[in-house]
């Protein structure tokens, strides 16, 4: 076989067989196929696609590239809940933790962030002593002692994937359903958990701008997945605005307490749009958790595990123990017990004043009165990254005090000469300052007509799959 010919056939529409996509990817990642020919062929996958079968065959080659973590010696069933990337999403500390208080194992394994989407593991530098490199058999016992354990992902998971997605980076093949849908679920596939829920991000902050290309990067993903026998879920969530107030790690984490210590849901959430869209997205991915691992835990044919789904009429049953959750304190309680564990400070999770933010506090002044009415979120992300919070190489090392504080949400009114939000930066170069207000300001456009008032009663969670 030749890759050439492999180019070709794709290049021309043509459909790969299983073989012929395992050469390129393995040879690729041993080295013997050039970044050359790899970037032809990714560049033919971008514009010819690939059907289900050749998409299933690529996922299942760069799960197999690698290692496979094991986790049967965790007890009980693990899902394993998993973002596409997006801005201001802290939904991990506070569905992981909830998920561990209401009985369910979470097994974590967390990415860097990259460009401008925040990582879940930058946010954890934010405690002193939180240790994220846990040997495997330290992450599942503590899995099996406390019902949780947040660690860095291995070297060697869906080795594949990490030369494939470094090459995809730098030549603009990344936002391609069949190559991010194999990426992503050759990882969730080599975690081993036991159940995945997808949080398929939609909007101007996320890879799918639009509703039908994040619909279909769902379906191509939950087929992936019960092919490979494992059920897989997602929930399509509105991404054409940050999540909640907070964009930066620091304050994410700080934010993502705040959520966890809420003592009236219903009613914080009557108040603040911004805290609702986030609370919504979290309640939601943790009933769908919960509902699908106590169905897979009470089967007694496992057999048929991959049937499993949720059941409308019995929903509000689950929802109401995880609001359960966060009011009772048990959610934030299992949060600082992780911490605990794995080395950190549970006094910045008990007392989220003490979680670090930059000393500069910059307002960021709407130019005239009206309402905000659209966002390119992506640039929200990029202020964070300007500021020194984000990573432009994977190398960078990050600021994790700084980020942005977002006063008002689509739909909601603005007036002149007031700040709709704050920038939180180092303040030893002003021009960063400078450049990181005017992105913000420029990421928003203010009309007198207030064209996204019906975006403040949409839900965020757009729709299950
Ligand atoms: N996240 C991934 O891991 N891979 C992609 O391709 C996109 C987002």
């Amino acid at each position: 076989m030749r890759a050439y010919d492999v180019i070709k056939k794709k290049r021309d529409g043509g459909e790969l067989s299983e073989e012929q996509i395992r050469f390129m990817v393995d040879g690729f990642t041993k080295g013997d196929i050039p970044d050359y020919q790899m970037s032809a062929w990714l560049m033919a996958v971008y514009y010819m696609g690939m059907s289900a079968e050749e998409t299933f065959a690529l996922t299942k080659t760069m799960t197999e590239s690698g290692d496979r973590l094991d986790l049967s010696g965790i007890s009980g069933i693990k899902v394993d809940k998993h973002s596409t990337g997006g801005v201001g999403d802290k939904t991990t500390f506070i569905v992981g933790p909830l998920l561990a208080a209401l009985g369910v194992p979470v097994a974590k394994m967390s990415g860097k962030g990259l460009g401008h989407t925040g990582g879940t593991i930058d946010k954890l530098a934010c405690i002193p002593g939180f240790n994220v490199e846990l040997a495997q058999k330290d992450f599942i016992k503590n899995v099996n002692d406390i019902g949780m354990a947040i660690a860095s992902q291995t070297g060697n998971l869906a080795p594949a994937d990490k030369k494939i997605y470094a090459l995809r980076d730098v030549t603009t093949t990344v936002d391609s359903i069949p190559l991010i849908a194999s990426s992503i679920m050759s990882k969730k596939l080599a975690s081993g958990a036991d159940i995945i829920v997808l949080d398929v991000k939609c909007g101007s902050g996320a890879f799918m701008k639009d509703f039908e290309g994040a619909i279909a990067l769902a379906k191509t993903m939950t087929d992936i997945g019960q092919l490979y026998g494992k059920p897989t879920h997602a929930l399509v969530t509105d991404m054409d605005e940050p999540l909640g107030h907070m964009v930066g790690n620091s304050l994410e984490l700080k934010e993502a307490v705040r959520v966890l210590s809420l003592k009236d849901v219903r009613a914080a959430v009557a108040e603040d749009r911004g805290l609702a869209r986030l609370v919504e997205v979290c309640v939601k991915l943790t009933t769908v958790s919960l509902m699908l691992a106590e169905k897979a835990r009470s089967l007694e044919d496992k057999a048929v595990l991959a049937d499993i789904g949720v059941d409308p009429e019995r929903i509000a049953g689950y929802e109401a123990r995880v609001i359960e959750a966060i009011e009772n304190g048990s959610g934030l309680a299992k949060l600082a017990e992780v911490v605990e564990r794995q080395g950190g400070d549970k006094d910045y999770i008990l007392h989220p004043e003490k979680l670090p933010v930059a000393p500069v506090r910059v307002p960021v002044k709407a130019s005239t009165d009206g309402y905000l009415t659209a966002c390119r979120a992506e640039e929200v992300g990029m202020t964070n990254l300007i500021l020194g919070g984000g990573r432009a190489t994977k190398e960078s090392a990050i600021d994790v005090t700084v980020g942005a504080e977002l006063l008002r949400c689509l739909g909601e009114p603005v007036k002149k000469d007031q700040p709709f939000a704050y920038i939180y930066a180092a303040g030893d170069k002003p021009e960063v300052i400078d450049e990181a207000v005017r992105r913000l300001t420029g990421a928003y456009e203010i009309s007198a007509v207030n064209t996204a008032e019906k975006r403040l009663t949409t839900p965020v969670v757009m729709e299950y799959i």
